[in-house]
């Protein structure tokens, strides 16, 4: 019993009810429930926003889809959504109000945190990004010796990189092209020295974006950017101010690194880091794309909030992906979770989702902290269709394991491509539609004796299909769908999370490793003898030394 008076979820009889029916539905056939039901193809199927959604190669029966909703009701999904937009604090180990909703609300919207009403402290922000983002990009904001910014260099890490940097790459057709746009992670120096070695300091701006401003990363490679710009100008510091900004919610931390506040985009401890890229820390998207393209995007997150605060359950896109997810993954034990881009501009889409999906879902306590009984949150992974098939699709098609996938795929190939280029279009979507054909359906033994197979190779040639996808298609990959297929994937990740009872807004599992580093370095530098280190891990860091010659 949970202390709300709810009973925990395994022991729900909604939970007991699906487990039946899956002992029930067994080894249900795509091939038998398509036979049985010509209009499965077009009715298993939503359009939210621009996105077309087509979830009829699951292993479902409408049966299926009712226990699921049953299961919703009963974990009260809708009842936390609610508390969500409402501003309630709902990260409860953290106390604090989850709203990154908030961030795509329109001006005139009222949504309270303690009694405040944030929204206006959103535009306001938004107004300042946008005249910033609208100075560099003119050329009007220029660096310490009076030379245009040509350069934008983001220093963050997990949330304050993976977002805006996979942001850039999906919307690269809508960057100015005369900018260079990169970003820096990596605490490993070559990743700075990557991104800089080629570039004017005195044409280079860095934003430096940290929630925190402590996460040592970041602080660590914002100063050797410093030391690089002063260097490579041979100037002060008084050069900083025009060349660093910073993205965060710590503005005392800000003023500490030496960069003034009147050069920091705020943002606030309701949003996430792994939620945040619609904040502030998308200031470097909005420069490579400029403000109209930055609230386009904006807009289609708001198109798909709306729809999963008001569609009924039936409906509901998120919630429907999120139950799909509960279903393989708590009931036929799938482990993972594929999402195949059918587009070379989502390079980087699924690396952001790992972080949205596994840094909310990796838990293994409920709320209240009480282990869970349940499996959560699946591994994500997955890389652009089309190469991926030359590398681990075979896996999906013909091993043991069950990997359900999402592919997403458009229409219309990007403007900029020539008429050759854009022609490629349709072999690439061929193969899109192919793949979710040749994993629902496969190949029977029977069909690959009727191409005349020899008997002894039949085996290796059969693929057992029945392999779940969902797919989703849309006309084109423009900055309002960019944030519709967020919104999508960031309720979804809320809808999974509210049904195995777990703190989604939390990341404690991130926290013990940075502890350990911070303990270890000086065993590295200095050979110190740090107490509690295990006998693998110092015998380890002696060799380190020997191999560095210390
Ligand atoms: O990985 C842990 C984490 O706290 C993420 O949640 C966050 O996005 C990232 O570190 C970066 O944190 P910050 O923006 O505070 O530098």
């Amino acid at each position: 019993m949970n202390a709300d008076g709810r009973t925990r979820l395994n022991r729900t009889p909604e939970w007991s009810a699906l487990a039946e029916h899956r002992e029930d539905v067994g080894e249900v056939q795509l091939r038998e429930l398509f036979a049985a039901d010509p209009a499965r193809g077009a009715g298993y199927t939503l359009q939210v926003g621009d996105l077309h959604i087509d979830y009829s190669k699951h292993l479902i029966t409408d049966e299926t889809l009712r226990l699921l909703r049953e299961l919703a009701a009963a974990t009260d999904v809708f009842g936390l959504r609610d508390a969500m937009f409402r501003g309630e604090k709902i990260n409860v180990t953290e106390g604090r109000a989850v709203l990154h909703t908030a961030l795509r609300a329109p001006a005139g919207a009222v949504v309270e945190v303690d009694g405040e009403n944030v929204v206006p402290a959103v535009h306001a922000v938004l107004d300042r990004m946008a005249d910033f983002a609208g100075r560099v990009r003119s050329g009007e904001w220029t660096g310490h010796t009076g030379r245009r910014i040509r350069n934008v260099v983001n220093i963050g890490i997990g949330g304050s990189d993976l977002g805006p940097a996979m942001a850039y790459e999906v919307l690269r057709p809508y960057t100015d092209r005369e900018l260079t746009v990169r970003f820096v992670s990596n605490v490993d120096g070559a990743d700075l020295h990557e991104a800089t070695r080629d570039l004017d300091p005195a044409e280079t701006l860095f934003i430096v974006a940290s929630k925190t401003f402590t996460t040592i990363e970041t602080i660590t490679n914002a100063t050797s950017a410093r030391s690089w710009l002063l260097r490579g100008l041979k100037a002060g510091e008084e050069a900083v101010a025009r060349h660093f900004v910073a993205l965060s919610t710590n503005s005392e931390k800000v003023t500490e690194f030496g960069i003034d506040t009147a050069n920091m985009f705020e943002f606030w401890d309701w949003v996430g880091g792994r939620y945040s890229f619609d904040s502030a820390i998308g200031l470097s998207l909005m420069i490579a794309i400029g403000a109209d393209r930055f609230r386009e995007m904006l807009d289609g997150f708001r198109i798909v909030d709306d729809h999963f605060r008001t569609a009924p359950a039936e409906a509901n896109a998120p919630l429907l992906l999120g139950l799909l997810g509960v279903w393989y993954g708590n009931f036929f034990d799938a482990q993972s979770h594929a999402v195949l881009p059918y587009s070379h501009y989502l390079s980087k889409f699924t690396a952001y989702l790992q972080q949205l999906d596994m840094e909310s879902n990796g838990k293994s306590v409920d709320r209240e902290g009480r282990p869970v009984q349940w499996q959560t949150g699946p591994v994500v992974w997955g890389t652009p269709g089309t190469n991926g098939q030359h590398a681990y699709y075979q896996l999906i098609h013909q091993g043991t394991k069950l990997v359900p996938a999402d592919f997403i795929g458009f229409a219309e190939p990007v403007a900029e491509l020539d008429d050759e280029l854009a022609a490629q279009h349709d072999l690439l979507m061929a193969n899109f539609f192919a793949q979710t054909q040749a994993l629902a359906f496969g190949k029977t033994p029977e069909e690959v004796r009727a191409e005349g197979v020899p008997e002894e190779l039949v085996a290796h040639k059969t693929f057992r299909g029945n392999h779940p996808t969902t797919t989703i298609l849309a006309r084109a990959l423009t900055p309002s769908v960019l944030g519709q297929l967020i919104a999508l994937y960031e309720h979804k990740v809320f809808v999974q999370g509210a049904v195995w009872d777990i703190d989604s807004f939390d990341q404690w599992g991130v926290e013990l490793g940075k502890v350990l580093a911070k303990r270890v370095e000086p065993a590295l530098t200095e050979g110190a003898d740090v107490p509690g280190l295990d006998a693998s891990t110092q015998a380890m860091v002696a060799k380190y030394r020997e191999l560095r010659g210390r």
